[in-house]
Order: C-alpha cells, then structure tokens, then sequence
C-alpha cells in the first residue's frame, strides 16, 4: 500500500512519525527514529539554552490517554545544530521543532535551525506547560506578530503547531491570521492543556508539576483533534496541508484523521507507551484497512469524510 505523502513539496515515504515531545529529545532518541519505520524524524522543541524540565513523575499513561507536564526538557538548539545535520543519513525528511519562553528565544533558535536546512521547521504555539506563560497559540495577534518575524528568518518550509480551538469563531480566527502570515504547514493538534487526571485510590495526582495539572493526549483526545482537523481542512478549502496528531492507535485512528483532511499523522502517547514498534504495527493496521476498502492510496480518501 502507497502510503506516501508530501507536506509543502517534501515528500514523506510514509506519512505516519513521531509527534513532537515523544521519544525525540536526545540523540539516541532521535537515532532510534532515524532506524525505524517511521516518515520522518521530529525533534522536541527546541529553547535556546539545555533544560533539565519539570520534576518528575512528570507523565503519566493511562486507558484512556496520558497526561504530562514535561516543562520542555531539551538540549538546547545548539546541541541540535549539530545532530540534525548528522540525523541525513538515515534519509528522511527532518523536522526541527522551535519553541521558546518568549519571542526573541523563537528567533535565535530560528537563526540558528534554518543555517543546517532541516526539511520543515515547526513552531510551537502551543507548549501548555510553563506556568505564567500562556500557549501563544491562544492568542491570535501575538503569534501573528511571531510568525512574521519567523517568516523573515526561516528559508525552509515553516508550519506551527496549533493548540485545539473549541468554538469555530476561534478557528476562523486563527486560520485568517495564518493565511495572512502565508504558513505552509498546519500541525494540528498539541495536547489538550491542563487537564487534571485523579487517582481516587491514593487521593491525589498523578503527576508533580503544577499541582497535577498537565497536558492530556492519547485516546480521550481524538475527537477534539479530529474536530481541529476538519475545521482547518475547510478553511483552507483543502489546500493547506495538516500533520493531524492527537489519539491515534490504531491503523482506523489514523484512517479518521485522513478522513478529516490529514496528509501526514503524529504518534505521541501511543509512542511513549509502545517504543518505535509502533510504527510498523499502525502502518500494518493502516494497509490491510485500505485494502479492505479497496482505496489505492492514502491520496484517495484526504478529506472525503461524509455529512449527513
Ligand atoms: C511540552 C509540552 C507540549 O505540549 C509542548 O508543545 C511543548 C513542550 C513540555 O512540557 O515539554
């Protein structure tokens, strides 16, 4: 089964890697999903200086998806300056992922990411876990004024990944100032941010930062990405390519967010939980769900989703 994609005219060998934040933050890390099955090789966001992040625990998996507060840990973007260039040889496309703590750490990290050509560059609105820091993403004239800066510094196809809207005047508001920006990537869904996971048995939290509040993804996430999906593939009028992350684990997961409008998808919690291997078994669960279907390719159903 062809499934190939291509995001802003790179072309992806299979349109399933790794979600920002999952199994990507040191080298061997990202060594690891150089060797595996996987599309393409997407670092943790990167700040300008190494963190260590929050105390730990710091993630916690559950049935229903996981929760997590890492407090972007990193190696700073020097650090990845140097692996990235390294990380070629294992020829897929690269995706540096640029955060920061305020504007300036986006620019220097941007300077620094576009001079060793990644594929992609993907910045992150949307880290929910700094405390006094609100995701930019929620804030539609800050990550305008961001963007265009980044615009004037990145040379490789630039993208952002969004936090998930929840009213559609939300959504018509963000893809307007993107579309004025001129992205070429959406990357749609970071996880669902500060959520509160309870253990009733022990009477507390689940994990040490923030009083317990956290990040959510995994499988109770699905439907709010799906539904971030949908609305920026109509938006656009589907021609805005879209990274759909969020819930998928299961070939049928990823199959729902092609259905939506997704060209490629992202593993988080799935990732975490399951090491590299997953890959292989949703591209597995993937094929034998479009043979069945009798589609040729991934190509076929983008976007296709039926209303009543
Ligand atoms: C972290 C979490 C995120 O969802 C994100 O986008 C960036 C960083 C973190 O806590 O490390």
């Amino acid at each position: 089964m062809d499934l190939s994609t291509a995001i802003a005219d790179v072309r992806f060998s299979s349109c399933l890697m790794n979600a920002s934040g999952a199994l990507c933050v040191t080298r061997e890390e990202l060594e690891a999903l150089g060797e595996c099955r996987s599309g393409a090789i997407v670092t943790k966001s990167m700040t300008p200086a190494f963190r260590q992040g929050n105390p730990e625990p710091r993630y916690y998996s559950f049935p229903a998806g996981s929760i997590n507060s890492m407090g972007l840990p990193n190696l700073g973007y020097p650090a990845y300056a140097r692996i990235i260039p390294e990380l070629r040889r294992f020829e897929k496309p690269i995706i540096a992922s640029i955060a920061g703590l305020s504007p300036p750490d986006f620019l220097e990290a941007a300077r620094a990411i576009t001079a060793v050509s990644p594929d992609l560059i993907e910045v992150n609105l949307s880290c929910p876990n700094i405390h006094g820091r609100p995701q930019i993403g929620y804030d539609v004239e800050a990550s305008r004024a961001l963007l265009l800066e980044l615009k004037d510094i990145v040379t490789v196809p630039m993208g952002v990944k969004l936090p998930p809207y929840f009213d559609p005047v939300h959504h018509e508001a963000a893809a307007r100032m993107l579309q004025d920006v001129g992205v070429d990537f959406l990357s749609v869904i970071n996880s669902v941010g500060n959520g509160l996971v309870v253990d009733p048995d022990e009477e507390r939290v689940v994990i040490r930062p923030k009083g317990g509040f956290g990040g959510l993804g995994g499988t109770m996430i699905k439907p709010v990405a799906l539904a971030n999906v949908r609305a920026f593939w109509k938006l656009f009028d589907g021609r805005m390519p879209i990274i759909g992350t969020g819930g998928i684990v299961s070939g049928t997961d990823v199959f729902e967010h092609v259905l939506c409008g997704a060209s490629a998808v992202q593993i988080g919690t799935a990732l975490v939980d399951e090491g590299v291997g997953v890959f292989q078994r949703l591209e597995q669960e993937l094929s034998e769900l479009l043979q069945r279907k009798g589609y040729a390719s991934l190509s076929d159903c983008r976007g296709t989703l039926r209303e009543l």
